[in-house]
């Protein structure tokens, strides 16, 4: 197993509240790895911690970069961002008046430290159309490459949400409820979207979903957060057996 990110001992309070209690876990490149638990289980500010955006009260985060395992935990999310680790937010992380070509450009460039560039100039740019062009294919929105997003469906947009986050080619990608409102067959489609891109890309795939036939569909690996803390880790037919996520489930 190659280890792409590591957390050891893991810690948020907000005042007496222990939103993320001492999490340790190694997210392995080799598997797609779910996490979940229920309402308040600490999710959501556990991706906070992972990305910057909140900063830990304890413990600390390694990314495996190109120089090594490096300490995330206390830089600025876009230093985090840029060493490799991106993030689709379950609100949306899209320009709604730029088309779904020029958002990508925007999203690549950032990886380059580029993105005050005027659009003009990206748009002159062949090798950022092509390396743009390719995320489209790889979400299949050739159709509406040139749309601005605000007109697009709900289903383009969260393809597009897709490739922003995939469009820095990071070691890992954390999604962060990837078919929150699709119905049942948009749902099946992004599923098999999400598992065929991570076939066909070098990022590893994080999920946090409440949907559990997708996190079933999708994961190798089940991670259970219980109020802050791990309950229980593993592969998926293990996880739904386990007396504890059981309970945790039924006690909300
Ligand atoms: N900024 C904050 N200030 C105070 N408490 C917070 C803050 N953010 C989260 N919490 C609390 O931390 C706990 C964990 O919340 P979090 O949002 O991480 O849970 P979650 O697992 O993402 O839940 P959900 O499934 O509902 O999205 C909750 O009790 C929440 O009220
Ligand atoms: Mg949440």
């Amino acid at each position: 197993m190659s280890t792409v990110l590591r957390t050891e001992d893991l810690r948020r309070e907000f005042g007496e509240l222990v939103a993320v209690n001492d999490v340790s876990v190694e997210i392995s490149s080799d598997e797609i790895t779910s996490l979940i638990g229920p309402n308040g289980a600490g999710k959501t500010t556990f991706y906070n911690l992972l990305t910057g955006v909140l900063e830990p009260t304890g413990g600390q985060i390694q990314l495996n970069t190109a120089d090594g395992f490096t300490t995330i935990s206390g830089r600025e999310p876009n230093e985090i961002s840029q060493l490799g680790l991106s993030r689709s937010y379950q609100v949306t992380n899209i320009f709604e008046g730029l088309s779904v070509l020029d958002n990508l450009r925007v999203a690549r460039i950032s990886k380059h430290n580029r993105s005050m560039e005027p659009l003009t100039r990206m748009r002159g740019d062949d090798e950022l159309y092509e390396q743009a062009w390719e995320m489209v294919e790889l979400v299949e929105l050739e159709d509406v490459a040139e749309e601005v997003c605000e007109n697009l469906s709900h289903g383009d947009r969260r393809k597009v949400e897709i490739a922003v986050a995939l469009a820095t080619d990071p070691q890992i990608a954390l999604f962060d409820e990837p078919t929150a409102g699709m119905n049942p067959q948009g749902t099946d489609y992004l599923v098999d979207l999400l598992s065929g891109l991570n076939e066909n890309t070098e990022t590893t795939f994080m999920i946090t979903e409440h949907d559990m036939d997708v996190v079933f569909a999708l994961s190798d690996r089940v991670i259970v957060l219980d109020q802050g803390a791990v309950i229980a880790d593993g592969p998926p037919q293990k996880v739904r057996e386990d007396d504890r996520v059981t309970r945790a489930y039924l006690g909300k």
